[in-house]
């Protein structure tokens, strides 16, 4: 089929690149010249594992193009995307002026039936408005169908090619059909229902997993003071099917482009039906209270942090990504020097990115390596569990610290590496000290 990606943010671009990849044409198109300009010179704008190899590849055999011509995009396409931004307005309501200005732009180019497909995160019954939009400016036929995206940043190529499903909300047959022919190369798992509950699925899903990181980031805060060790509640909840053992990893909260975002959202779509989501409130602010643990524990450890220096491994909202949206590193760095602390931040690849959007950016050092970030340090906190850090020798790292405190707010390290090292140690939800991880784990059978 031909296909068209207005938006290559992170969805627009990634759908686009794997649907080339299983042999359709595909535009992805983009208002920002220089990005476009990018993509044509063989650069990805984002980090995203495996993104450039597929890019090279489909471009090489003519299936995949990037441009800003919307038009001519949208009258070679029988299928157009629209994967552009929905970011929050401050009352936590999702900023719908992109999507709605890129329906009239499609409506604008039309020359036949067209069905539109809206990928990006909507609030319910935002793609009524889109069909009531398009049918303003166009007497050409057109069906709007809501496939809402749950990939995940660090695997969105692998998530894309083998989805869990795909939900196809559509009130037409016809348009129904057609997207169930281009998806099934993809899964088996392909569910049409109608519109308004696609879109309610995607909300209710990234809150549902937001719901479960806060659920057990409060059980980790209990386990702490009633002495149990909350990675082995989350494995033993998790060996029940209908709990399932994902997402139940504590740590120090979730960040990112869509949580944040989707939780928000949906607790402005409740509310402005008079409805108050009781529940998604508390997840919110469980998460926004679990970053602050790092500095509570920083000061159990330290007392005042007025000219200490404290080292942060870790930056991005997560491992294998350079996305730095709402990452705890942004809340707790600006604590730390809040409190006249002296920081010293490293991240793999993220650090550019941080350096962009952090206020405090000319009074953080900046450290070449997570050994530089560590020298000299009272203290240092991980705040991503990349996989460089979990595989540093803490006896060297203890070395060139200059008081052996360590804070894990993804519980990387096992008890044994810092049992050996002699650390004070303080993770999220597990007994500072003593263990019986080895006898544990060599009795324990694989269900
Ligand atoms: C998420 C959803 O997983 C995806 O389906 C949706 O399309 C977009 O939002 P993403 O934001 O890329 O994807 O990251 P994800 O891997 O889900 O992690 C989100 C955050 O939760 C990260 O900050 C991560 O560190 C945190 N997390 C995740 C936990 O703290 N504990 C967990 O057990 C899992």
């Amino acid at each position: 089929m031909n296909l068209t990606f207005i938006g290559t943010g992170y969805v627009g671009l990634v759908s686009g690149v794997c649907f080339s990849e299983i042999g359709n044409q595909v535009t992805c198109v983009d208002k920002d010249l220089g990005k476009i300009e990018m993509l044509n010179n063989g650069e990805v704008p984002i980090y995203e594992p495996g993104l450039k190899e597929l890019i090279d590849k489909n471009k090489g055999l003519g299936r995949l193009r990037f441009t800003n011509e919307l038009t001519e995009a949208v009258h070679r396409a029988d299928v157009v995307f629209i994967a552009v931004g929905t970011p929050s307005l401050p009352n936590g309501e999702a900023n719908l002026e992109f999507i709605e200005q890129v329906a009239q732009d499609i409506a604008l180019a039309m020359n036949g039936y067209k069905v539109v497909v809206t990928k990006s995160t909507v609030p319910v019954g935002t793609n009524d408005k889109i069909k009531a939009i398009i049918s303003q400016l166009t007497s050409h036929p057109f069906d709007v169908v809501s496939i809402p995206e749950f990939l995940r940043e660090g695997s969105a190529v692998k998530d894309t090619l083998h989805p869990d499903r795909i939900i196809i909300g559509s009130d037409s047959e016809q348009a129904a059909r057609m997207l169930v022919e281009l998806h099934h190369p993809l899964t088996d798992q392909i569910m049409v229902t109608e519109v308004r509950s696609a879109e309610m699925i995607k909300y209710a899903s990234n809150a549902f997993l937001a719901t479960k990181i806060s659920f057990i980031n409060e059980i980790a805060n209990i386990c702490e003071k009633v002495g149990a060790d909350v990675t082995h509640v989350a494995q033993g909840m998790g060996y029940d099917k209908r709990i399932g053992s994902s997402f139940l990893q504590a740590g120090i909260g979730y960040g990112g482009s869509c949580f944040p975002k989707d939780t928000h959202a949906l607790i402005q779509i409740a509310g402005n039906v008079d409805y108050e989501f009781k529940l998604l409130k508390s997840v919110v602010e469980v998460n926004q209270g679990q970053r602050f643990n790092v500095i509570a524990k920083l000061k159990h450890s330290l007392g005042d942090l007025k000219g200490k220096v404290i080292g942060i491994w870790g930056l991005a909202f997560k491992p294998d990504t350079d996305d730095v949206r709402e990452a705890p590193a942004l809340d707790i760095i600006s604590a730390l020097l809040e409190a006249g602390a002296v920081v010293k931040a490293y991240d793999p690849i993220a650090m550019e990115n941080f350096r962009k959007v952090f206020e405090g950016d000319e009074t953080v050092e900046w450290a070449g390596s997570a050994m530089d970030a560590a020298e000299n340090c009272d203290a240092l906190c991980l705040l991503t569990d990349w996989a460089e850090f979990k595989n540093v020798q803490l006896s060297e790292l203890r070395q060139i610290m200059n008081q052996p405190v360590l804070i894990d707010g993804r519980n990387v390290f096992t008890k044994e590496q810092i049992n050996q090292a002699e650390f004070q140690y303080y993770s999220i939800g597990r007994p500072q000290v003593g263990s019986l991880d080895q006898f544990r784990e060599s009795i324990l059978l694989n269900p």
